[in-house]
C-alpha cells in the first residue's frame, strides 16, 4: 500500500538520543513500505562548545556519514518527521536554523499538504517535551501541513505516555524498547496516512 510514500526524517542530536529515535523511525517507515531519507541538520555550535563534551564530539564523529538535510529532501517528501532535543523548552536551534532556510519552498506552496510529525528528548521528565513538540507544530500550521501525532493509537503509546509525539527522558539513559517501538509506530502511522491521502488525491 505504501510503496510510493517518500519520508524525510530530519533531525538534530548532540549526544545520540534523538538520533536513536530517528533510526527507529527509519525502521518503522521502511517496514511500512516507504522510501526513506535520514538527514541530520548542520551543527552550528562552536567547535569549542562541541569539544567541551566528549560525548557530543564523539556523536558528531559517529554520524559523519549521515547526509545533511536539504530543501530537496523536503520537496521530495510526502511525510516529514522532525526530531530535536528540548532546549529550554524549545526545539534545538540547529533544527530551527534549518527550518528557517525553507522560505523559498514555502513561498512556492511546496510544503503544503504533506504529513508532518515530530519527536524529541529532554534531560528531565517534566523538562518541556510537549512544549518542544507544540513549538514544531506551530511551523507545520504555517506550512499548511497535515499534522499526524501518534496519539494513543497503539498500546505502546500508552506505555510511552506522550500523545503529542515520541519523546524520551535522556537523563534516564539511552532510549529503550518502549520509545524505540513508539518511534517505529509514529513513523508507520504517518506513512499510512500519507498513503491514504495520496490514494485519495489520485482517485
Ligand atoms: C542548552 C541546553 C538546554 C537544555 N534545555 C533543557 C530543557 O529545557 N529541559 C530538559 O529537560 N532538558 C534540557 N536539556 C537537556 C537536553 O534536552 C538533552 O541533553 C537532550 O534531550 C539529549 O538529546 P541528544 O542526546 O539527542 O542530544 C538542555 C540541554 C542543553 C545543552
Amino acid at each position: 500500500m505504501s510503496e510510493s510514500v517518500n519520508v524525510a526524517i530530519v533531525y538534530y542530536s548532540s549526544t545520540g538520543t534523538v538520533h536513536a529515535l530517528a533510526r527507529a523511525a527509519v525502521e518503522g517507515a521502511e517496514k511500512a513500505g516507504a522510501q526513506v531519507r535520514l538527514r541530520k541538520v548542520a551543527e552550528t555550535a562552536p567547535e569549542a562548545a562541541v569539544n567541551s563534551r566528549e560525548e557530543w564530539a564523539q556523536h558528531l564523529r559517529d554520524t559523519a556519514d549521515v547526509p545533511l538535510a536539504s530543501l530537496d529532501d523536503l520537496d521530495w517528501a510526502d511525510v516529514v518527521l522532525f526530531g530535536a532535543p528540548t532546549r529550554f523548552g524549545n526545539p534545538a536551534s540547529q533544527l530551527r536554523a534549518f527550518i528557517e532556510t525553507t522560505g523559498p519552498l514555502w513561498g512556492q506552496g511546496k510544503l503544503e499538504g504533506k504529513v508532518y510529525s515530530a519527536f524529541t528528548s529532554s534531560g528531565t521528565k517534566h523538562g518541556g517535551q510537549e512544549a518542544t513538540l507544540l513549538a514544531l507544530a506551530n511551523t507545520f500550521y504555517h506550512w499548511g501541513g497535515i499534522i499526524v501525532p501518534p496519539g494513543y493509537t497503539d498500546p505502546v503509546m500508552n506505555q510511552l505516555g506522550n500523545p503529542y509525539g515520541v519523546s524520551h527522558v535522556a537523563g534516564e539513559g539511552a532510549p529503550g524498547e518502549v520509545p524505540l517501538q513508539a518511534a517505529r509506530h509514529q513513523a508507520r502511522r504517518a506513512v499510512e496516512v500519507a498513503a491514504a491521502l495520496k490514494a485519495g488525491r489520485s482517485s
